[in-house]
């Protein structure tokens, strides 16, 4: 592998992906599963949803005001079951929002803080961090609820369009689309099984699992981030953080996952 050419290389993974399920390798994906499983019990993901918690509550910001007026789409304050209908349109910022870009908005309008250079700044970083903790308490309080996202608004409809297009769009150097990796049951790439996120169970399972704890990196990551590392794996440039492309395919998985339990918090390797 290493002395082949970039075109053998992009092929074997491409057959990686697309291969079918491997009867030998069960017992790992077996193993994995109950690795998983073990972790439920302790999932470090209670320490963010805490830090959430509080920080919802907490005056912050120029305007020294709380998160608790925040409307999630279900009324201001109402955190319940937002997340399991997110995203969404929202009339007064006339765009449909994932959790990430409606709590930018609110951290803005309510709090004062800059939303544009929330957005910019690193993952695990600054303000980002607080994110974290705001995304793991907010979706752990529809923990078990389920997958109902909306589709009453025409705006909502078409993001559910972009993100169907966006999902199949072929591109970068590997000519991947997230569909080469996520359009059909029972693939796999370095022994982890790739959710099919066009219909359930893989769509609420893989959609509604994150934000998520990471064993692997120690951190809390929310969909934003899990999204940029599929950019990275589907080697394109990464998307701006609350981008209408990254809301867009948040529709198009959270709808095709309607119905589905949503697991987040979960924990990850
Ligand atoms: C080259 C293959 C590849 C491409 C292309 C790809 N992904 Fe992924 N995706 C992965 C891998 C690998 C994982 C991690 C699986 C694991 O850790 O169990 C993953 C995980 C995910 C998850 C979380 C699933 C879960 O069960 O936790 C989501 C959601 C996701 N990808 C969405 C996308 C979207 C949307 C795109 C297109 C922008 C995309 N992916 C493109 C390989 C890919």
């Amino acid at each position: 592998m290493r002395h082949s050419s970039p075109g053998q290389a992009a092929a074997a993974v491409l057959a990686l992906c697309m291969a079918a399920p491997v009867l030998a390798q069960k017992s790992t994906a077996d193993g994995i599963a109950e690795y998983r499983e073990m972790l439920q019990d302790g999932n470090p993901a209670e320490l963010f949803e805490m830090k959430g918690e509080e920080l919802w509550k907490q005056k912050r910001g120029p305007r020294k005001t709380s998160m608790e007026q925040c409307d999630l789409g279900k009324g201001p304050g109402v955190v319940k079951g937002a997340f399991v209908e997110l995203p969404r349109y929202f009339a007064d910022t006339g765009k449909v929002q994932d959790l990430e870009s409606r709590l930018l908005t609110c951290m803005e309008r309510l709090q004062g803080l800059d939303a544009q250079k929330i957005a910019a700044t690193a993952f695990g970083k600054d303000e980002q961090k607080n994110m974290e903790g705001l995304v793991a308490w907010i979706s752990s309080q529809s923990k078990g609820m389920k997958f109902n996202l909306p589709q009453g608004h025409a705006q909502e409809r078409q993001m559910y369009e972009a993100g169907k297009r966006m999902f199949y769009m072929r591109g970068g150097p590997h000519d991947f689309a997230c569909a080469s990796c996520h359009g059909a049951d029972g693939k796999r790439i370095r022994m982890q099984d790739l959710p099919n996120l066009t219909r359930n169970p893989g769509a609420a399972e893989g959609f509604g699992a994150w934000p998520a704890y990471r064993v692997s990196s120690g951190e809390l990551w929310s969909m934003q981030r899990r999204l940029n590392d599929c950019f990275r794996q589907q080697r394109f440039p990464y998307p701006g953080y609350a981008s209408d492309v990254t809301v867009a395919l948040g529709v198009f998985m959270g709808v095709n996952g309607k119905g589905g339990t949503s697991t987040a918090p979960a924990i990850k390797r």
